[in-house]
């Protein structure tokens, strides 16, 4: 089935961040023609459907050409068709099953990492989200490099595509190499040469230059960024922009999480400081990064960036 995006270049979907306010920003910042589409964080599928309305949460307005996919984790077939059926419904243009999260309490109900010891979960998983999409939207599958070692890749990747996924996104570390710095792109290789469906390649893209490299050093069709975007949200367009700018995106975050979200002031510095942490755009943390980290008062950190942005 034909996969909805716009270009090559994908966000990925990152629990806690990509909510609708932080897409809706990533979205204007990036044109279509260079952020291809974007992910829900995570849903997470337990032994029962969910209501149309928590779906429609997650994917908040579709305001934008670029399409956003809503990822589903679970392991208990019925229910994910069920949810599937219902995220249809609710407009998602495409659903993503996870197979790469690594927390304990996805192991526990056998989603998430916990398939890439039995690959036979991959594949029924995806059947069960592909029974309850009926042909609407495609079906995607987003997996790690294996579990404690990457040799199985191929055969992870088989399981995806026999399970009926319509592109096959491989984060090249393993579940137990975490969010380790030092990434291995022969396993994205591997993958593409082990399967006829498209491979979107993920893990360690740190720069716009790095999209295109990995693309070309694989063989994968789309790449998709995590960690990288957090701290740059213009690299898929490769904008360079000013300090100013670049404050300003963040105070406009700031702005959307306490409106619409009604997020506390502690809770958005909290937003605020978790992409300052990657942060690498306008260069505009220099050698006071500490002090950027470590204001305990939001007022403060707020002030500091409307100094930079040239608000009053
Ligand atoms: C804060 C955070 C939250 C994440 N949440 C999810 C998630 O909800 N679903 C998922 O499939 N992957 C999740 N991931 C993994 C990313 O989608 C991506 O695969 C990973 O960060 C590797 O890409 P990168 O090296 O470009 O960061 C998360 C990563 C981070 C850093």
């Amino acid at each position: 089935m034909r996969l909805p995006f716009t270009a090559p270049w994908l966000l990925a979907p990152m629990e806690g961040v990509t909510e609708p306010c932080y897409r809706e920003l990533l979205l204007e910042c990036n044109p279509p023609e260079a952020l291809g589409g974007a992910f829900t964080e995570f849903v997470r599928v337990l032994d029962r459907a969910l209501p149309r309305r928590v779906l429609e949460k997650h994917l908040g307005p579709a305001r934008f050409a670029a399409p956003v996919g809503l990822q589903l984790m679970g392991a208990h077939p019925k229910a994910l068709e069920a949810t599937a059926a219902a995220a249809v419904e609710a407009g998602a243009p495409l659903l993503d099953v996870n197979f790469g999260c690594p927390a304990k309490g996805a192991l526990k109900s056998c989603a998430g990492s916990a398939a890439l010891r039995d690959p036979a979960l991959i594949e029924s998983a995806l059947q069960a989200v592909a029974r309850g999409a009926a042909g609407a939207v495609p079906v995607t599958a987003k997996l790690r490099a294996g579990y404690d070692h990457a040799d199985d890749i191929e055969q992870l990747a088989r399981a995806a595509e026999a399970g009926g996924a319509a592109l096959i996104t491989v984060h090249c570390r393993t579940r137990l190499e975490h969010y380790a710095a030092h990434t291995d792109w022969t396993r994205i290789a591997r993958a593409v040469e082990a399967v006829e469906v498209p491979i979107c390649g993920n893990g360690g893209v740190s720069s716009h230059t790095d999209l295109e490299a990995m693309r070309a050093a694989t063989g994968c069709a789309l790449v998709m960024v995590g960690q990288a975007a957090l701290g740059n949200p213009w690299i898929f367009s490769g904008e360079r922009v000013s300090r100013a700018r670049a404050a300003r995106f963040l105070l406009d975050y700031a702005a959307l999480l306490s409106d619409r979200r009604r997020t506390r002031p502690q809770g958005v510095a909290g937003r605020i400081k978790q992409l300052l942490r990657h942060w690498t755009a306008g260069d505009l943390l220099g050698a006071d990064r500490f002090d950027w980290l470590h204001e305990k008062q939001p007022t403060a950190l707020l002030a500091r960036l409307e100094k930079i942005a040239g608000r009053p």
